[in-house]
């Protein structure tokens, strides 16, 4: 990222110098897919991608807002005392929504700013670009207005913004990751009580490699309020003959002694996919934690599997790109990343095999999908935050 051309577009655009400057990466999940917002496990990490924002308070109660990302909308505004949901305001309802939900939880944000963004994660590829525009607003806002707040209370709050403001019924990995993550480290959180731990992620002579279907995907258009109603249905069903809470609280053999009790076929299957992914992201973590990354590629593999048989959100465009993946040498483990239905996997690759594995992988995608996949390799980075404040003038 070029700071100094951020903050000169800054003074084009506003007509001053930013003041300050903040950062939200995007994230990937290694492995607990669809099971955050079923009581279960996820392991993600925060990646070096993500979004900056360069911003400077204003004397009045006007926020704009402009995007180099959507420069074609130019600079949209509004102010604080009118923060409901505009369709017209496209991408600034993200923004909009944690002003106006910290507002409501008694933060004093009382007066306008001036804010530039600019991501460098690719748009709709499931990295969580939204998600981190939430988690850097969050940060910027803390900085500007010295908000007294917790961590985690951005993290919830750009939650409640995908689930009340956007109507996207997602559960909390994105926000968590992006908030919360470390350098090197995947973060191993328990969705039901929130308990987490740093996983140092020691790939040796391997790289994560991000494989991008370029398929777009559009979270609040697509099946994951189904997927998330089936799950529900399922729970509710096997809650009238074992106590439990949510999905995340049963074990393989316990779900296979009382599925019968789930009427659905399809909810059968949606259920066994959560039940399982979330005990295969516990042993994951064990394997990693022992070094024996090749078990653990082997988790990655059957989380793919599951997520295209039983859960059914893969597409023509992840299995492509997956199935091409397994059948490299150096390759120790592949699975789509984030919703489904589009967007990113990740593959793990021995250093030694990288060019090789893109380029062919990329072929055999090419001819099956008939447009180019994007490769990228994934650097474990930090959560949001401030960046160096003397850079600025
Ligand atoms: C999206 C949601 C997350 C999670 C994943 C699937 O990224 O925002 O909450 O449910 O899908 O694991």
């Amino acid at each position: 990222m070029d700071f100094e051309r951020l903050s000169k577009s800054f003074q084009q655009i506003f007509g001053v110098a930013a003041s300050r400057a903040f950062f939200a990466p995007g994230r990937i999940n290694l492995i607990g897919e669809h099971t955050d917002y079923n009581g279960g496990h996820v392991f993600p990490c925060a990646i070096t991608f993500g979004t900056y924002a360069f911003a400077r308070k204003r004397e009045d109660s006007l926020v704009r807002m402009y995007s180099l990302n959507f420069e074609e909308k130019g600079v949209i505004e509004f102010d604080l005392d009118r923060l409901d949901f505009d369709e017209g305001h496209d991408w600034v309802n993200y923004p909009k929504g944690m002003i106006r939900f910290l507002k409501e939880a008694g933060h004093v944000i009382d007066r306008g700013m001036d804010v530039l963004y600019f991501g460098n994660i690719p748009n709709g590829a499931g990295l969580s670009s939204s998600a981190s525009i939430e988690l850097v607003t969050g940060v910027l806002l803390q900085g500007l207005f010295n908000l007294d707040a917790e961590r985690l209370e951005l993290v919830e709050t750009g939650k409640k913004v995908e689930n009340d403001f956007i109507g996207v019924n997602s559960g909390i990995m994105d926000q968590f990751a992006i908030g919360m993550g470390k350098k090197g480290a995947g973060i191993l959180l328990d969705t039901n009580t929130l308990q987490y731990q740093y996983a140092p992620i020691d790939l040796e002579d391997h790289k994560i490699i991000i494989m991008n279907t370029n398929k777009r995907r559009e979270l609040a258009g697509s099946k994951y309020n189904e997927r998330r109603s089936e799950c529900e249905s399922a729970l509710e069903s096997l809650k009238g003959v074992v106590d439990i809470g949510s999905l995340g609280d049963l074990t393989e053999e316990e779900f296979e002694n009382h599925k019968g009790v789930i009427s659905s076929e399809t909810e059968r299957k949606r259920a066994k996919h959560a039940v399982y992914e979330n005990r295969r992201t516990l042993k994951a973590l064990a394997f990693l934690k022992d070094g024996k990354l090749e078990q653990f590629g082997e988790l990655m593999n059957d989380s793919h599997v599951s997520l295209r048989d039983d859960y059914e959100v893969t597409g023509k465009e992840l299995d492509a790109l997956v199935e091409a993946a397994w059948n490299q040498p150096g390759v120790v483990g592949a699975r789509m990343t984030g919703a489904g239905f589009g967007g990113c996997a990740i593959a793990i690759v021995e250093n030694e095999h990288v060019d090789r594995f893109i380029e062919e992988v990329g072929n055999e995608y090419k001819e099956a999908i008939g447009y180019e996949a994007t490769f990228y390799t994934a650097s474990i980075g930090d959560g949001a935050k401030e960046l160096n404040k003397e850079v600025i003038v």
